[in-house]
């Protein structure tokens, strides 16, 4: 049998690289998997990172980032659906997997280096990050893991968690495969310094629930092909992150528009971000409607929430009495 786990951060406002990278396929794979599919709001990982920690602000990231899941169509009744922290099996096989796994194989994680570097104190936790995650996965014995690019190393790093434990306690765990979304391997922030992140704050983020009126702000001054000095000399869209918006949310027409006019300074990189809105607000607008609606009966989110805690909850505790047992304890 075949499951589904994948997590999300309650570190910041979802933004549209979570959406294309992974919450659109959270859906996808939900119709398929049913009650084998479990999505999860990761928010034992927040504090690992104290840039992107924020203690007063926790509860009400991780209500937003639930209501963001269920108005893009995330379903609580087909899917398990839940917050991290409301299933303690996670920590408890966080720390057997811990005790298991190599320093160096944590020092060479990418994510880990980049975030580290940010950092005057680094927290264990930020090193421990992935092992947590690979707890995440295991706990349900899942194989298939939807997530973006910037995941990939630290799946591979399951995989290897896997590996070593069955070898060393006999075989328990399956080695799990991630699932990329091609068209979204990796969203650019909008303000040009690398992958949109929720952990780099708003300026990086455009958010699935912003208004439009601030995400056009932000559009508006957002870096375009630094060659493109004066609105007559020609651009290149492939460097472009507006151009890599626009194959995520424009109609074909327009996105070959953009990619003739550009190169021949037909448009200027200010129509080209206003050409950008339509197709921003065409997939935008139902979800925030959607969003809206669900957010008049905050009760009934968190009561699906605890719900969904108690239905992975049946599935962890088994998986854990077994590797329990098998460690000796
Ligand atoms: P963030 O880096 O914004 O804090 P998370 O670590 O919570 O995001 O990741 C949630 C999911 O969204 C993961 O599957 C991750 O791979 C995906 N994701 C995050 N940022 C991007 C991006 N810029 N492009 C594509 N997918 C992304
Ligand atoms: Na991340």
């Amino acid at each position: 049998m075949s499951r589904v786990f994948s997590g999300i951060q309650p570190t910041g406002e979802p933004h549209i690289g979570n959406l294309f990278g992974a919450m659109f396929n959270y859906v996808k794979l939900g119709e398929q998997y049913g009650k084998n599919a479990l999505y999860c709001i990761v928010d034992l990982h927040a504090p690992t990172n104290p840039l992107a920690y924020d203690k007063a602000a926790l509860t009400q990231r991780t209500y937003e980032m639930a209501l963001a899941n269920l108005a893009v169509g995330l379903d609580p009744e087909k899917v398990i659906f839940f917050v991290q922290s409301q299933v303690r099996e996670h920590s408890e096989l966080s720390w057997l997997f811990t005790v298991q796994t190599p320093l160096g194989e944590l020092e060479r994680m990418t994510q880990y280096k980049d975030k580290a570097d940010k950092l005057e104190s680094i927290p264990s936790g930020l090193l421990m990050y992935p092992v947590l995650m690979a707890a995440d996965i295991l706990l349900y014995k899942a194989d298939t893991v939807p997530v973006g690019e910037d995941q990939v190393q630290h799946i591979e790093l399951t995989r290897e968690i896997a590996r070593r434990f069955n070898h060393t306690f006999g075989e328990t765990f399956p080695e799990p495969k991630a699932v990329l979304t091609k068209e979204a391997l990796r969203v650019p922030g909008v303000d040009g310094h690398g992958k949109m992140s929720k952990s780099k704050g708003p300026s990086s983020t455009i958010g699935v629930l912003e208004d439009f009126g601030s995400i056009w702000q932000k559009l508006r001054v957002a870096p375009t092909d630094p060659a493109r000095v004066r609105r007559t000399d020609p651009g290149n869209p492939d460097i472009c992150l507006i151009f890599d918006y626009h194959k995520l949310f424009s109609d074909l027409p327009t996105i070959e528009m953009v990619n003739v006019e550009c190169r021949r300074a037909g448009i200027g990189c200010i129509d080209c971000k206003k050409a950008l809105l339509p197709g921003i607000e065409r997939i935008l607008s139902p979800i925030q409607d959607r969003a809206a609606e669900l957010a008049k009966d905050p009760d009934r989110v968190r009561a699906a929430l605890h719900s969904g805690a108690e239905q992975a909850r049946a599935i962890a505790a088994p998986v854990m009495e077994e590797v329990r047992s098998k460690m000796g304890f």
